[in-house]
């Protein structure tokens, strides 16, 4: 019983533009804990007091110290092979975006060269007041002082998409342009219930593209899409790659 069906194959390997959104799903298979599966960190911690400009400004300190917290679990990890596939599947199609609500920088990590940071990137910090780049150092994670610019004395925040903020506006309508001309759009380990990011695989649905959800549990997208494919990505995607690979082979061949 495969994993997934031949049409998918078939339509990556005759594919012009491929367009992949990833969540955090995606990298749980490096051992970064996603948000709403059971022990997800929104199990453990509260968006509300961590994830928003109002809980920073109130307690600078605490939210400095728990993205220091997630950059040291993110520091340690590493690329799986479903991210390995996907940098792999960029370099067997003609045009390849990989769009993603990750912060964690894992498929650039893995090689992909176009990745586009819906949420932005955790290894990034920056100054609220003058814009300057910053590290949240190590010993940021149990100070008692909040980090400061040492040109202005501005607070340091990492540079994320908190709730409540609007994603960079270049980054959002990159990824809709891609969702519109996709042949094929994967959808991969996101629950897709955060917008905008969830309409991307609406959009390439209603503009002609085979949609496939990668999840091992039903998505948001699952019951919309072409097809789902009940699966971790770190055991799907290598296989399925790996046949649109074979499939293109066999194709230059005859
Ligand atoms: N492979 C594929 N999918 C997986 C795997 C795996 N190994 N493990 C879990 N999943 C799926 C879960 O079934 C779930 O549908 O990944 C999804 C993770 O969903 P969320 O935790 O909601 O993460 P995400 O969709 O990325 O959340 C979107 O919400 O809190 C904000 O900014 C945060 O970017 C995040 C956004």
């Amino acid at each position: 019983m495969s994993l997934f069906s031949d049409a998918l194959v078939d339509a990556l390997a005759q594919a012009s533009t491929v367009a992949v959104l990833t969540g955090a799903g995606a990298s749980a298979e490096s051992g970064i804990a996603t948000f709403r599966d059971p022990d997800g960190l929104w199990e453990q911690f509260s968006p509300q007091e961590l994830a928003n400009v109002e809980a920073f400004l109130d307690n600078p300190t605490l939210v400095q110290g728990w993205y220091r917290y997630r950059q040291e679990a993110i520091e340690e990890a590493e690329p799986n092979a479903g991210h390995r596939a996907l940098a792999r599947l960029e370099a067997l199609v003609p045009e390849f975006a990989c769009i993603t609500q990750n912060v964690d920088n894992l498929h650039q990590d893995a090689g992909t060269e176009r990745v586009i940071e819906l949420h932005g990137n955790i290894i990034r910090s920056y100054c609220i007041e003058c814009g300057a780049s910053h590290q949240l150092d190590a010993e940021v994670a149990d100070a008692d002082e909040p980090v400061r610019c040492d040109e202005c004395g501005g607070l340091i925040r990492p540079d994320v998409v908190w709730f409540g903020e609007r994603l960079p506006r270049d980054a959002i309508e990159a990824a809709q342009d891609w969702a519109r001309a996709a042949d094929v759009f994967l959808a991969v380990g996101t629950s897709a219930v955060v917008f905008p990011a969830a309409d991307l695989p609406v959009i390439a649905l209603d503009h002609g593209a085979y949609v496939a959800d990668v999840n091992p549990d039903t998505s948001a997208v699952s019951g919309k899409a072409h097809e789902h494919v009940q699966a971790p990505a770190g055991e799907a995607l290598p296989r399925l790659v790996e046949a649109v690979a074979e499939r293109m082979q066999a194709r230059s061949a005859s």
